[in-house]
């Protein structure tokens, strides 16, 4: 009999995850039409991530409005063709025992970039010559000014429409099919530059204080546990931003907390990305921070980041690190990594395979 604590079922709400090794958001620049809207790649994709045995496969960062895009090729859920099409994805997911999470986002001043790929030499701004557009943000100081563009400080009015979105958008991914959303609050996108004292420098009610800059984050899971209260909600936290004076654990520790208090039901912590940082990257090298917001907050929690074998991923669960544990390269390296890591593990793992592939579990 196996002992493994990440094979092990986990229930938030009403949904029970077969498992607690779940599959990170990936965006994969792939809406070619540049109309957001899910393609046959993203199908194929996230199939097969569910049926390599996770728990939970997320979308990669789905904007709420064609601007919330990092890239004109993102995905995004502001219109029904956009439901349709990941009614498909959202199926396939659950037909093979994987739970379908989106997560929701608007990217503000990382918005409008080059796709890393596709596109050589180029990086930074798409220029609005080109299908690119102006960006948005809580104060007009651009990400990287080598790069980026410098965006425009939003009104009060364009914020309250870009809740109204995010509202939308959870009212669409809920009727697609969509059992669980993420806010992207982490990776330096619209919600983090919020949050964070480095990209926020608004003299209003959305600045200054952290309570002031966590009201975006917190009227969002207001809207969204009333239009879509059926669905569990995880937020996705950077936990630092690797810089003096920048946001750190403790404030992520604290505004998780009002943030379980709103509704939300679980933490995704992640590092990084609102600037530029010498980030000591190594195996695990996150998963302190995630043990850190769990303790502190006493929040449920996933770590992710460069867990890459079995016994790591198995002990952060079992030491109480962490309640979860995300992949995303991994993931993309050998999709059924879950499956592997089980048999790794001495887990039982015939549930987590696809009946067509059973007569391969066996020599
Ligand atoms: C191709 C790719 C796309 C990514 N896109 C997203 C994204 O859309 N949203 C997000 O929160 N993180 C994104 N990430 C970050 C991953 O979710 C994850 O946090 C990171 O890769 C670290 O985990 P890993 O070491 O297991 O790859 C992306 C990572 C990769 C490799």
């Amino acid at each position: 009999m196996s002992s493994s604590k990440l094979f092990t079922p986990l229930t938030l709400g009403d949904l029970t995850f077969r498992n607690r090794l779940w599959i990170a958001a990936m965006c994969q620049y792939s809406a070619l039409r540049r109309d957001g809207v899910p393609t046959d790649w993203h199908l194929a994709h996230l199939g097969q991530l569910a049926a390599g045995g996770t728990g939970l496969v997320i979308t990669e960062a789905t904007a709420v409005n064609p601007d919330g895009r990092i890239s004109p090729e993102d995905v995004g859920i502001w219109n029904d063709e956009q439901v349709a099409a990941w009614s498909r994805i959202t199926a396939l997911v659950a037909s093979q025992g994987a739970v379908p999470g989106m997560q929701l986002s608007h990217a503000g001043r990382k918005a409008s970039t080059f796709a890393p790929w596709g596109f050589p030499g180029r990086r930074g701004t798409v220029p609005v010559s080109e299908g690119g557009w102006v960006t948005v943000a809580p104060s007009a100081i651009p990400y990287e000014p080598k790069h980026h563009s410098t965006p425009v400080a939003l009104s009060v009015d364009e914020i309250d429409a870009i809740v109204a979105d995010f509202r939308a958008g959870a009212e669409r991914a809920a009727r697609a099919g969509f059992r669980l959303l993420e806010l992207h609050g982490a990776h330096g996108y619209l919600i983090h530059q919020f949050l964070s004292p480095a990209s926020n420098h608004r003299t209003d009610e959305y600045g200054g204080s952290l309570a002031n800059r966590a009201r975006l984050l917190l009227r969002l899971i207001d809207e969204i546990k009333e239009v879509a209260p059926e669905l569990v909600l995880f937020v996705r936290f950077s936990a630092t931003d690797w810089v003096p004076g920048g946001w750190d654990e403790a404030d992520t520790a604290t505004v998780a907390r009002w943030a379980a208090d709103a509704g939300a039901d679980f933490f995704d912590i992640s590092t990084g990305g609102n600037l530029h940082a010498d980030i000591p990257v190594a195996p695990g090298y996150q998963v302190p921070f995630a043990q850190y917001v769990r303790q502190a907050a006493g929040v449920p929690v996933g770590a992710v980041g460069l867990i890459t074998d079995a016994e790591h991923a198995e002990h952060i669960v079992a030491s109480g690190q962490a309640d979860a544990v995300f992949i995303a390269r991994e993931a993309l390296r050998d999709p059924h990594t879950p499956i592997r890591w089980a048999r790794e593990l001495g887990a039982p793992d015939e549930e987590f395979w696809a009946p067509q592939y059973l007569r391969a579990r066996t020599a």
